[in-house]
């Protein structure tokens, strides 16, 4: 039991149907429909965990990058561009590509370089592969086509090896930051992949399902024409919390009344329930009261948690809030306090 994210097989827990279907799903590859997909639910709900649960149990057969977006250096800073975003994809296409031994490919991608006349930054040298310097606008649109095709091509190129690709796109809310040139990136993101017929996307984030952003991506103008699947993740019922406590820390024991505290304290939400059962005292019986003494002793560290949710929320959403901070309003009141 833990808090990171890439956990391993024997802390993970259940999740038994979202594993079957996302997996029938990208199995889809096979017959060459390329599945898209957006995997949504709140934060701490355990999106991540099954993306890299996925992601290990399918690697053997499919080639699959996994980028989160957050993870970007310059995402930090508040600057991410476009620019970026194709900097960081090739980057961790070539990390697959290496990790999966397809010289082939490098050695193709470093003649293209040659024959395009980029000129290459610096060659990361234990791995080999080049990192392209990107000084013109007509530099940018060759290398986001190249960037943007190549999961494809790899396909091309080693589809005797594997059964297809898959691109995990995690914390997509963060392109947000593109600003405007959110639409133009997305634009030119549809444009290629409505001929990739063996690569399947799947967008996760967390991010409200009112959210534009879903809209631009998954609606039906959006970047995948309206074919996006949505999967929503949701928090652990009260039956799984219960058996999954008594598997993993059966030195907790609940009272009834204590383990109805802790559902509703922690909302059967993976990251809650990790935190809060790890700070809770061992071997001695908890009922309510003393679940909801330990829970108040808790509350800084959840209230770190909800300053991430409070900064996942758009301008407008922090607004509708705030102006419902001093006790409840119509629809119409909040409208006009939004102007
Ligand atoms: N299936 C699971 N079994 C056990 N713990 C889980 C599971 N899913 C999530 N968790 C716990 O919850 C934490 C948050 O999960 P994470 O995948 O990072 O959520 P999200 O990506 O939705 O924000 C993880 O670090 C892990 O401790
Ligand atoms: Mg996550």
């Amino acid at each position: 039991m833990g808090t990171e994210s890439n956990i391993s097989d024997e802390k993970f827990y259940n999740r038994k149907n979202e594993i079957t279907l996302l997996k029938k799903l990208l199995s889809t590859l096979e017959e060459n429909s390329s599945p898209a997909i957006m995997l949504s639910g709140i934060r701490g709900v355990g999106k991540t965990s099954l993306l890299k649960k996925i992601k290990n149990e399918m690697e053997k057969d499919y080639l699959i990058d996994y980028i989160d977006l957050t993870c970007i250096d310059i995402y930090q800073t508040g600057k991410l561009t476009k620019i970026d975003l194709i900097n960081e994809f090739y980057k961790v296409w070539m990390e697959t590509i290496n990790n999966n031994g397809l010289k082939t490919i490098i050695n193709k991608i470093k003649k293209y370089f040659k024959t395009k006349n980029f000129k290459i930054k610096e060659i990361i040298s234990t791995e080999g592969y080049p990192i392209p310097l990107i000084e013109t606008k007509d530099n940018y649109k060759k290398l986001s086509d190249f960037v943007l095709e190549l999961p494809q091509k790899i396909y091309e190129q080693e589809n005797n090896g594997i059964k297809g690709v898959i691109m995990i796109i995690d914390e997509f809310q963060a392109l947000k930051d593109l600003a405007n040139d959110l639409d133009n990136f997305l634009w030119l993101f549809r444009s290629v992949i409505q001929n990739q017929r063996n690569v399947a996307y799947i967008f996760s984030g967390s991010i409200s399902s009112r959210d534009d952003m879903i809209e631009k991506i998954a609606g039906r103008k959006g970047a995948f024409g309206g074919r996006m699947l949505t999967i929503e993740i949701n928090p652990f019922t009260k039956d799984t919390v219960y058996k999954y406590l008594k598997e993993k820390l059966p030195s907790l024991i609940f009272e009834e009344d204590g383990f109805e505290r802790f559902y509703k304290c922690t909302r059967g939400i993976p990251h809650y329930v990790n935190t809060f059962a790890q700070l809770l005292e061992k071997n001695t019986p908890l009922d309510d009261k003393k679940i909801k003494k330990e829970f108040q002793n808790l509350l800084p560290f959840f209230a770190i948690h909800l300053i991430n949710l409070w900064s996942d929320l758009t301008l407008r959403e922090q607004k509708i809030v705030t102006s419902l901070s001093e006790g409840s309003l119509e629809r119409k009141k909040i409208a006009e306090k939004l102007i």
